[in-house]
């Protein structure tokens, strides 16, 4: 074992090692390997790991929105079969977190901050047992008189700058608007929205001695290993956290929850393993979600179309004193022209669960707002939309003066309205009718920031020619053990059989972890250090400087001589960890990933139902590392697009505060009838700013734009211009034209 070197990621790696190495396994859609576990029931999710004599713990939600826990009667329900412990610890009732270890509050116990914030937590022998015994606890509150916020447009709401974020402001924007020769001022409003993942959060926690082991479903495990270490007060060393499988997480498993809190102190307590499984409704009333916007957009454009000033200013919320504020404005900054300009977030303070990261925090919700508007000024205009976006890609980063890392935002424009028919469209709405259904097509851009984050694995090429890749990164579904397979395969010329993936245990070099589209860059360009210095030694061993190697299918080579790996190992096996941290290409360049959104709906001319016909996105992303498992990524995005434009909103009840659809019955996520044939084209690029691997992320960009797409198709279908998401019928049907009207 060495020390590994600090490996701060400062000039880009222009070498592109990747173009020249020869396996030809890196970019190729490759399945999963874990594919066929998963879809045999046979790999292990958190809650199905098998412990002796495991109790079942299920935690017991407040009912009131804020006041103080006055008793907890215990004693009938500690009388009840099997039970075994209530417990109601301080450390229990913490915050879901953000992954941020040692900064986030520890609540008061007794103080209830929102409705169904866990309080306490029921242990029995068996789920039942405790299920029963929870529903039957019975909790006294002294509900608070003082005034509650239950919305962020409520009278009490406290209104505040972000703890972590700027405005930015340059020149004059009301100058600019005045100025205007077309000017768009607009207000949009976005609802919250739940991570939804499939599995629902659960750990099962079992002591060693004074060590801690936890199977648990989280994105970051190196994080969440802090995180639960702070919480109880103990040694981070202490901690091991197993997950191999997590069945999605969309931002909602990148901290801690409290069924892992909860789940440890009660293994404590009772000397037992014991496991906590959230039912789907404690997932949705505790976990984080996204937070609802309110945005008011600006733009003002000279004759021709290129803006000269833009405005971007939102209205979100969380809870107090927490520093996470939906960052709306963030792609506004860099994705279009307007030296005049005002992007700025507030955020109030509100009484529900913790607002955070949902997939493409800032972007999936500031983009499909931003293209929205942008379609007004296209229509005000007069210039057809995608010519409109290309006017306005500025040279450098407006204010800052960044230059671009890349971007091929221009041709996932060209490419995605080539291959979607864009020149079909009608420029004016209610142009085409089929039966009672307007039709009619709508696009928007696609950006999020890229980043690089720190990341450790370990590599080793056995002596038998086999390769085993071994970090803690997490795979929520994402492609993790494919894409890390598919780099090791490439830098050691290895057949993608011979190559093992180990993930998700934190006695393994710790891994970005799953979060920000940042997973397999930051954790594949750990995987291609460490192969880097494995091939310096088979170079070594073959007597050839490393830049002359060629390794394809275990065979090393330089000019004449070649050998077999398993020749060269001589035995041995070679174990190298690699590492990487960002450094100065994150300041240095403006990194992020682009495309384009095309959508066609159809509009029911009687009932304002929105149907969506077909949709084709074109990303570019740096390198392709599994075309399979991008494509994927991109897929879901778009789903999840469609469902922030027709059906997902979390819906509160303002009397008490209470999360009305707190399951996948009443809230509501696309299903397959709702999903129409969606293209995806993926664009070859390469980043030398982002990554080693000359890749950027992908995992989050499907989102980010693509509701507006849908938004602004509805409006070229029937004339509809609504400014809130969801587009649901009851608001669409409200400014429907006389559906016997004639078509032009
Ligand atoms: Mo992502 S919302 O950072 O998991």
């Amino acid at each position: 074992m060495r020390l590994f070197k600090t490996d701060m990621y400062n000039t880009p790696d222009t070498r592109n090692l990747l173009d020249h190495t020869r396996q030809g396994v890196i970019g190729k859609p490759l399945d999963r390997p874990e594919g066929p576990l998963k879809v045999s029931g046979s790999a292990t999710y958190s809650a199905e790991w098998k412990f002796d004599n495991c109790a079942e713990g299920v935690l017991v939600l407040s009912t009131i929105a804020q006041g103080t826990v006055e008793t907890i009667h215990k004693q009938p329900v500690l009388d009840m079969p099997g039970v075994l412990a209530v417990l109601a610890d301080e450390a229990m009732t913490r915050r879901s977190t953000q992954g941020t270890a040692g900064e986030a509050p520890v609540q008061d116990v007794h103080t209830v901050e929102y409705f169904a914030q866990p309080i306490a937590l029921v242990v029995a022998e068996n789920f039942e047992q405790a299920r029963d015994a929870a529903l039957a606890l019975k909790v006294d509150y002294a509900i608070s008189d003082e005034p509650i916020a239950l919305d962020p447009e409520s009278p009490d709401a406290e209104v505040e700058d972000p703890a972590n974020s700027e405005p930015v402001k340059g020149g004059d924007l009301d100058q600019a608007m005045r100025d205007a020769a077309f000017a768009v001022d607009v207000e949009y409003d976005t609802p919250g929205h739940a991570s939804a993942a499939m599995e629902p959060h659960a750990t099962i926690a079992q002591w060693d001695g004074d060590h801690l082991v936890l199977h648990g479903s989280y994105q970051m495990l190196s994080y969440n290993v802090k995180e639960i270490a702070d919480c109880l007060s103990m040694s981070p060393k202490k901690v091991r956290i197993i997950a191999p499988y997590v069945g999605g997480g969309f931002g909602s498993k990148l901290g801690i929850t409290h069924e892992a809190v909860a789940a440890a102190i009660a293994a404590k307590e009772l000397q037992r393993p014991v496991r906590v499984v959230m039912t789907r409704q404690h997932v949705f009333q505790t976990v984080m979600r996204r937070s609802e916007t309110r945005q008011r957009v600006r733009l003002a454009a000279d004759a021709t179309g290129k803006l000269i000033g833009l405005g971007h200013e939102a209205l979100v919320s969380n809870l107090p004193d927490e520093d996470f504020a939906e960052p709306v404005t963030q792609a506004t900054e860099f994705l279009y022209s307007g030296e005049n300009r005002l992007l700025e977030v507030k955020v109030a303070r509100i009484s529900r669960m913790t607002a955070g990261s949902v997939r493409a925090p800032g972007e999936a919700v500031g983009m499909q707002v931003l293209e929205a508007a942008m379609d007004e000024l296209a229509e005000a205009a007069g210039i057809d939309p995608v010519e409109l976006r290309k006017r306005n890609m500025p040279d450098k980063v407006p204010v800052e003066g960044t230059p671009y890392s890349s971007r091929m935002l221009a041709e996932a424009l060209d490419q995605g309205a080539s291959a979607f028919g864009w020149d079909q469209r009608y420029a004016t709405p209610c142009q085409r009718r089929e039966g009672e259904w307007w039709i009619g097509m709508g696009m928007a851009s696609a950006a999020r920031v890229n980043m690089l984050v720190d990341a450790e694995a370990r590599v080793t090429l056995k002596a038998d020619g086999t390769a085993l890749v071994e970090t803690d990164q997490t795979d929520i579904g994402t492609g993790s053990y494919a894409i890390l397979g598919q780099i090791a395969g490439e830098m050691l010329g290895l057949p993608i059989d011979r190559v093992k993936v180990m993930l998700g245990d934190t006695s393994l070099p710790a891994g970005a972890g799953s979060g920000g589209s940042f997973g397999a860059i930051s954790t594949g360009s750990a995987v291609m250090r460490a192969c880097e210095d494995i091939r310096k030694r088979i170079a070594k061993a073959l007597g050839c400087d490393a830049e002359d190697l060629d390794i394809k299918d275990g065979v090393a080579s330089a000019g004449d001589d070649s050998r077999a790996l398993t020749d060269l190992l001589d035995g041995k096996d070679f174990a190298e960890t690699g590492s990487i941290k960002p450094g100065k290409t994150a300041k240095d360049y403006s990194q992020a990933s682009y495309g384009a959104f095309f959508a066609e709906v159809a509009v029911n001319a009687f009932t304002g139902e929105t149907r969506v016909r077909r949709m084709t996105g074109a990303f570019g992303f740096g390198r392709v590392l599994n075309a399979k498992t991008a494509r994927s990524q991109c897929l879901g995005g778009m789903v999840w697009g469609i469902g922030s434009a027709l059906t997902e909103e979390l819906a509160f009840d303002l009397r008490d505060g209470h999360l009305v659809n707190h399951d996948l019955a009443e809230y509501h996520v696309p299903a397959h009838a709702d999903v129409p044939a969606i293209e995806v084209i993926l664009l070859e690029e390469r980043d030398a700013a982002a990554s080693p691997l000359q890749a950027k992320g992908v995992g989050e960009l499907g989102i980010c734009g693509a509701a507006g797409s849908i938004a602004n198709a509805i409006y070229n279908a029937c004339g509809v211009r609504l400014r809130s998401f969801p587009m649901t019928l009851d608001k669409v049907i409200e400014q429907l034209p006389d559906p016997f009207a004639k078509v032009a």
